[in-house]
């Protein structure tokens, strides 16, 4: 009797423990906090803080030490947006996407007349003109405080003196020496004589460091001219390439607005075109405002499709009006992310059946989900939410010889074939096309969120249009169902995207109910992969505690922070 009431007892505390603990705790910080997919940057951006800095030399100094540690996606050979808000002042966001070379043009894909995946992903034409350096550089010129090359001086030292593979980054570049073996420089920087590299090695990059350090003495004439332009021009001329020492001393990268949204009282500051990802994330919130997404509850099939149905109006929009605003001068944004559209977007919502993207109209070429995100509050809570990338892993795996980097594959953000929108996955529209000089359209969608004036969230992920679909849900985790910050990036995500007309979901995400509701919708469902690596910070105002939830789906990443 006595063992049976011990055992109830038990089984009570366990249940009541359990209750207690779901959900999992945030890293908390005071000071600042700098969140990014390797733990080795973050550490490097959190010195930089400790020591004084603020949240742009901070997000300087770790995405050059990205670039190091963070081969797949950090970069200097890629580009990607800073949106910034300082405690005080107007936001801002830095532009640094990259841009089509001075021959290019919207034919280049086309061989024979046929569109060529190949050569619009996996060729020395599909690199556009890098963007990191110039905007970096720019946001740190506007913004920074500490001196430029204290800030590049611990990613020379990473690269030079190495530092230790970790399992991820182990496996990582053992899946890509196929790839590499395509170019030696490539081969000889990212493995051990074609030996892939095991966890606990030191990885060195000589190369990387020598045009660290012109970077650092140079600033951005140590990247867009002299010898690292040179050696870049080098490899474009022996391989076909288009990019010339002319197009990247040309190369600037621009301060731009923010795009603005409120949200149930919380104001949404996000990245504009050439991004999609800031209109398409405030219209999709603007259309859900309409729905009580809090009774309906976090996973309910009836707020799934209400948020897929969304999500569907708003990427048919991207497709039929975004590009970059340097060419593409009538983009309808302040129609694009009013209240007005969204309530008539949301009247053509049924609460229980779904719509039917139309199979003539607009779809998507896929994209590999490697880009990488970084969230950086500092103790003024002046905050950054950065994205960058190189397009896929790796970009387009190509290391320019004798410079240490690896260049993005990023013209395959073009659209492929002029005219050409079909159901495999081409989409021809012109906003979109190739130009000289223009910046292809991008889903990255760094965000920040304020509350009453003052800082609430940062927020981002990589992962090529899913991009617009996390960021978002980790905003409803957070303001709709009450989350912290780390059970909003824990939360199983879902993504729509138009077309091809079906919800996608991650594996484990939701139930086999929830599912079944949703096809008795008519939805189609189908179950995927991992979506995005979305680093998230929320300010929690009352305790003045900087909250992070990192996520653990990529094998690496981690908060720091005191
Ligand atoms: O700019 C874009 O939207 C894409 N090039 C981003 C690619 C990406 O996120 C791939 N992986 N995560």
């Amino acid at each position: 009797m006595i063992r049976r009431a011990f055992f109830i007892v038990i089984a009570a505390l366990a249940l009541t423990s359990l209750t207690v603990q779901a959900g999992s705790t945030p890293a908390r910080a005071k000071l600042g906090m700098v969140i990014t997919q390797s733990d080795i940057a973050s550490q490097v951006g959190f010195e930089v803080i400790k020591s004084g800095g603020n949240a742009i030399d901070a997000a300087v100094a770790t995405a050059f030490a990205l670039a190091v540690t963070h081969p797949t996606a950090g970069n200097i050979g890629g580009g990607g947006f800073i949106v910034f808000r300082p405690a005080s002042g107007e936001p801002v966001s830095y532009d640094f996407r990259e841009v089509g070379p001075s021959r290019a043009s919207p034919e280049m894909w086309l061989k024979d007349g046929k569109y060529d995946f190949d050569t619009h992903h996996n060729s020395h034409l599909s690199v556009g003109v890098p963007g990191t350096v110039a905007g970096l550089h720019l946001a740190w010129k506007e913004a920074g405080s500490k001196p430029w090359t204290a800030l590049v001086a611990p990613s020379i030292k990473l690269a030079r003196d190495g530092f230790e593979v970790s399992h991820g980054l182990a496996r990582s570049l053992a899946s890509m020496i196929p790839e590499f073996k395509k170019y030696p420089a490539s081969l000889v920087q990212f493995s051990k004589n074609g030996q892939p590299y095991e966890a606990g090695d030191i990885l060195k990059q000589a190369d990387l460091a020598k045009t660290l350090t012109r970077i650092a003495d140079q600033g951005p004439a140590g990247f867009y001219q002299g010898e690292t332009a040179a050696l870049i021009e080098k490899e474009m001329k022996a391989n076909g390439g288009l990019i010339t020492a002319g197009d990247l001393k040309a190369y600037e990268a621009k301060k731009r607005g923010v795009v603005k949204g409120v949200y149930r009282g919380y104001d949404i500051i996000s990245m504009p075109p050439p991004s999609s990802g800031g209109i398409a994330v405030v219209q999709i919130l603007n259309v859900l405002e309409g729905f009580d997404l809090k009774a309906g509850g976090y996973g309910s099939a009836q707020n799934i499709h209400y948020t897929a149905e969304a999500m569907r109006r708003a990427f048919a929009d991207r497709a039929r009006y975004l590009g970059d605003p340097d060419f593409e001068k009538d983009i309808p944004i302040p129609m694009l992310i009013s209240k007005d559209y969204a309530t008539g977007l949301r009247k053509t919502i049924d609460p229980k059946k779904a719509s039917k993207s139309a199979t003539n109209s607009f779809t998507w070429t896929s994209e590999s989900p490697e880009t990488t995100h970084l969230s950086i509050v500092d103790a003024k809570r002046n905050a950054v939410s950065m994205t960058y990338t190189l397009e896929y892993g790796y970009g387009s795996r190509i290391v320019v010889p004798g410079a240490g980097f690896l260049l993005n594959n990023e013209m395959g953000d073009f659209n492929g074939q002029p005219g050409l929108t079909d159901e495999r996955g081409m989409i021809g529209t012109n906003p979109n096309l190739t130009r000289p000089g223009k910046r292809m359209l991008s889903s990255m969608a760094p965000t920040i969120i304020a509350k009453d004036g003052q800082l609430f969230m940062v927020t981002g992920t990589p992962g090529g249009r899913t991009i617009i679909n996390t960021v978002l849900t980790t905003i409803l985790n957070v303001i709709d169902y009450g989350m912290n910050a780390q059970e909003a990036v824990d939360a199983g995500r879902m993504h729509h995207q138009w077309l091809p007309d079906r919800i996608g979901i991650e594996r484990f995400g939701f139930s086999a109910d929830t599912i079944k509701l949703l096809q008795a919708m008519g939805h189609t469902v189908q179950e995927g992969g991992n979506q995005g690596a979305a680093q998230v910070i929320v300010f929690n105002q009352k305790d003045n505690m900087l909250e992070g939830g990192v996520d653990r789906r990529p094998a690496d990443g981690g908060a720091a922070g005191k």
